[in-house]
């Protein structure tokens, strides 16, 4: 039976994966920060919770040590926790800019470094890093959100050369919209009243979004699209998934850097 640990497992793309896992028969380690909370996913067959804060290393280790002593062997780590810092850059304050990095790149790196002994060790494993279509393009005012999985899509790609020469591969999930509590509970808005200047760019992008929407895809699609690029054999680097993320990333393609930017400068500024 294989398994896989997934961080952030308490809702959204976490939780609909590791429902999906464990519905294929592999063996669930569905890590989040509050286990106690959790009512669904506690009651599956296959999976098991473990607490696990990205920002924690203490809680990362002894959860990695947990799994590993109950499964034996972990196969796949999927890297999902996540949330989103948006708004104005002037307009975060020092620490909100680093927790978003605390969460998003360094505990992506912390629970990686985790498991790469086990790994190591097996001369096997695939790390699964959630990134976005997001860290592939940009819209404005989300620059600090943007940064970090533009690192992470750098860290990933780069780490995966020298993991290949372990028998460990490395690929990205590149999710357009998805329709989660990241629009809502995982979205945190940084607002300054004292920088009166970002108003109106803040109302067009609110408007624009509130439009476009967030969630062309379902977090079920999503975790069908993670089974498929864990199983499908081939070295890919990066699974674009969703309608709205490839259909973005083919206008980037085709448009160019400078092209795509003035288009969405003119999309949401007019
Ligand atoms: N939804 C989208 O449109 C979209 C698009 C592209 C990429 N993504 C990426 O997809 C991933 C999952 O997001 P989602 O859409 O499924 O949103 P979600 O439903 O809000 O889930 C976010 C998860 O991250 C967890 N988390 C946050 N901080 C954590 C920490 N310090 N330690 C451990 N877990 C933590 C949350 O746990 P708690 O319950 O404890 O808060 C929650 O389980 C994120 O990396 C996000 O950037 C989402």
């Amino acid at each position: 039976m294989k398994s896989i640990v997934i961080t952030g497992s308490s809702s959204g793309i976490g939780k609909a994966t590791a429902k999906y896992f464990a519905e294929k028969g592999w063996k669930v380690a569905a890590t989040m920060r509050t286990p106690e909370k959790e009512t669904e996913l506690g009651g599956l067959d296959n999976v098991s919770l473990y607490q696990l804060d990205v920002t924690d290393q203490a809680s990362i280790d002894a959860a990695r040590d947990q799994i590993i002593s109950d499964f034996g062997t972990v196969d796949v780590v999927l890297n999902n926790a996540g949330y989103g810092l948006i708004g104005p850059f002037e307009a975060a304050t020092d620490e909100q800019i680093r927790y978003q990095f605390d969460v998003n790149v360094f505990g992506l790196m912390g629970v990686t470094r985790a498991f790469l002994p086990h790994f190591r060790a097996n001369k096997a494993g695939m790390y699964l890093n959630v990134s976005s279509i997001g860290g592939l393009i940009t819209f404005p005012l989300i620059s600090l959100y943007h940064s970090t999985k533009w690192a992470v899509e750098g860290y990933s790609e780069s780490l995966a050369y020298e993991l290949a020469e372990l028998g460990i591969s490395v690929k990205l999930i590149e999710p357009g919209g998805v329709a989660t509590d990241f629009g809502g509970r995982s979205m945190v808005l940084a607002m300054d009243e004292n920088l009166p200047e970002y108003n109106e760019m803040v109302g067009k992008f609110q408007q624009a979004m509130g439009n476009s929407g967030l969630g062309s895809s379902t977090a079920e699609f999503l975790a069908e699209g993670i089974f498929a690029a864990t199983t499908d054999g081939k070295k890919q680097m990066r699974y674009i998934i969703g309608p709205d993320a490839e259909q973005t990333w083919a206008m980037r393609q085709q448009a160019g850097d400078d092209q795509f930017i003035a288009g969405m400068r003119q999309r949401m500024f007019g």
